[in-house]
């Protein structure tokens, strides 16, 4: 997270916070949790320097006082824009989070709006699309009369998809995400929704999609539930996550990685009949394959049991 470039909006304090940044490009942690401690002297309500010095006391081996920091950045702001609560969690000897604070999601992808689409397809090899689209295929699919794109960032998928559908709209956490794609001009709508914290959906689409988006979500009940509910019958919903030996796992990249026998045991549960989880590498971190599943659910042509009859606040 980014919390460094936040100003405290006292010109000394930030004067002692970039003194702190500069022994922390050093790796100097300590220097710079001293210095960034008597920044905060100056401004003991600076959230996103209680945030940074966390960070630091962390680099620096001093557990406890990094937790402390990071309760103090909570505490200041509870809607937790740096997740803070996040790194508080991965802490612990065994992580206990299962979502994700949506202003943390939505200022770390409002502030990498600008450079996405480069950082992703030429820095991190991006592939999640291409990927989803081919494992839709590999299992009938041909063509949405209207497909739903979530999590739908700056329309890399929009743009994928756009050939192989009749309406298509978008909805995401960030508005500056949500900028950019507008200006592609590949959605028919979009809209600004957490799709983790939906009411049920009226049934109107034939394909869901979420590339790289359930790593910001965590534990997936909710949405599977609100999916299953607006898909029309044989509808399909297609989705990539980082792949774990366990169910739901927060890692240290502070992204949830998800485990084949809970996505399909959801899945079942939900009502989908055909479920095709796929290894797959969608795109490297730090050089790294990101081992993930692209998964691939489909709807049996004839649903009895359809849920969904709540207001929709997702583009139609
Ligand atoms: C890694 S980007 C992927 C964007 C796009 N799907 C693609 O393949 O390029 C993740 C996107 O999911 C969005 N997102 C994460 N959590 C979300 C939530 N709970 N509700 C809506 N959007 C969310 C983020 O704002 C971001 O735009």
């Amino acid at each position: 997270m980014t919390a460094a470039r936040f100003s405290s909006s006292d010109p000394v304090a930030d004067r002692r916070a970039d003194y702190a940044e500069q022994f922390a490009a050093r790796g100097d942690f300590q220097a710079a949790a001293d210095v960034l401690s008597s920044a905060l002297e100056l401004v003991p309500a600076w959230t996103a320097g209680w945030f940074r010095l966390g960070e630091f006391h962390e680099k620096a081996g001093q557990g406890e006082a990094a937790l402390r920091a990071w309760d103090q950045a909570l505490e200041l702001d509870p809607a937790d824009p740096f997740g803070a609560s996040l790194k508080r969690d991965l802490a612990r000897a065994m992580p206990v989070a299962e979502s994700m604070p949506p202003a943390f999601v939505e200022l770390l992808f409002d502030q990498y709006a600008s450079r996405f689409d480069a950082a992703l397809t030429r820095g991190l090899e991006y592939r999640g699309p291409d990927i989803l689209l081919a494992r839709l295929q590999a299992n009938g699919f041909e063509r949405a009369a209207h497909a739903l794109d979530l999590g739908c960032g700056t329309g890399l998928m929009g743009e994928v998809l756009r050939p192989f559908s009749g309406r298509l709209a978008g909805v995401d956490l960030s508005a500056g995400m949500l900028a950019e794609a507008e200006a592609k001009g590949v959605y028919d709508a979009l809209a600004k929704a957490d799709i983790a914290r939906m009411d049920m959906v009226p049934a109107q689409y034939d394909l869901i999609v979420a590339a790289d988006v359930f790593a910001y979500v965590g534990a997936l009940e909710a949405v599977i539930a609100w999916c299953r509910a607006a898909l029309l019958p044989g509808g399909y919903l297609a989705f990539t996550v980082e792949a774990a030996e366990e169910d739901i796992v927060l890692k240290e990249s502070r992204r949830f990685a998800h485990g084949a026998p809970y996505l399909e045991n959801l899945l079942t549960q939900a009502g989908f009949a055909a479920i095709d989880l796929a290894p797959c590498v969608v795109r490297k971190d730090r050089g790294e394959d990101i081992h993930s599943f692209c998964v691939v659910a489909a709807l049996p042509a004839i649903c009895h049991d359809r849920e969904g009859d709540g207001e929709a606040r997702i583009p139609a």
